[in-house]
């Protein structure tokens, strides 16, 4: 077990005791910017940890999905990026990314006694609130993945959102308790560990699995919106190119990219 630290805040230091690499910012535009474009700095820094994670206490230009802002108050959540080169991996097959990122979180939450659930394709909501988002930024070289951006916006300590559509959630006030961030990121760490493992040992299905097992809507009737109708479906199955297929109400089974449909909450 490897271990390195810089500039982490010294209370946090005991807790960590996974073996990533994990850099430490004050201030950022976007943890998943810096990590693509200081890719091959972090990698020397690294030395032989596989993994490089840089956590951010604030950022001011935190990208989200489909181009949107994810915002978090200074020093209150956590803002994660990993960098992983994962050499074999398919472009094809880059969903397994979602899904190992997307346990790694739910099996962190498990730990501090939260129970989440997936939200196709990699949401992570407690109920119908938000807990956490993922936006994973992929550099390829021909049919593979060369290198992978995986980053992580957990609202862990903040008290309250601005109002709307969606409120978010933070741990904090599902639980009452305020946690100490060096302690959820590495829980964190540790359960990215576990599962990009399995990623490496080709444990391909296993995750596929436990994915689909932890997915909202999986076998169950819900609400849908493809943009011009809301629907009654039922989630069949995800393949590996990310891609779900739907059940109608009718039998009939569609498949659905991301941005073609969305679960109603
Ligand atoms: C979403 O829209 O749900 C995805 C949000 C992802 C936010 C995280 S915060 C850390 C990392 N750096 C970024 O700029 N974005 C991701």
């Amino acid at each position: 077990m490897k271990r390195f630290l810089e500039n982490f805040p010294r209370e946090s230091v005991l807790i960590m005791v996974c073996r990533s690499y994990i850099k430490y910012l004050n201030s950022i535009d976007s943890t998943n910017r810096y990590v693509r474009d200081e890719a091959w700095q972090l990698r020397k820094e690294a030395d032989e940890a596989d993994i490089v994670a840089v956590v951010a206490k604030n950022q001011t230009a935190g990208r989200g999905q489909r181009g949107n802002v994810w915002s978090s108050e200074d020093g209150k959540n956590l803002l994660l990026s990993i960098l992983v080169l994962p050499h074999d991996l398919y472009v094809r097959e880059q969903f397994l990314l979602s899904q190992v990122i997307s346990l790694a979180v739910l099996h962190a939450m498990r730990h501090f006694g939260i129970d989440a659930e997936i939200k196709w394709p990699n949401d992570i909501y407690v109920g119908r609130r938000k807990l956490a988002g993922i936006l994973v930024e992929l550099d390829c070289m021909s049919e593979f993945v060369d290198k992978a951006v995986i980053g992580v916006g957990l609202n862990v300590n903040q008290a309250s959102f601005p109002v709307m559509d969606r409120e978010p959630v933070s741990m904090k006030m599902l639980s009452g308790y305020e946690y100490l961030l060096a302690e959820v990121l590495g829980k964190l760490v540790e359960s990215f560990e576990y599962y990009y493992d399995m990623l490496l040992q080709g444990k391909k299905d296993t995750i596929a699995a436990e994915y689909k097992a932890r997915l909202k809507g999986f076998s169950a009737p819900m609400l849908y919106s493809d943009g011009n109708s809301v629907f009654e479906a039922v989630i069949k199955d995800v393949e590996p190119c990310g891609r779900i297929c739907l059940e109608h109400a009718s039998g009939e089974v569609c498949h659905y990219s991301f941005k073609e449909v969305e679960l109603l909450l």
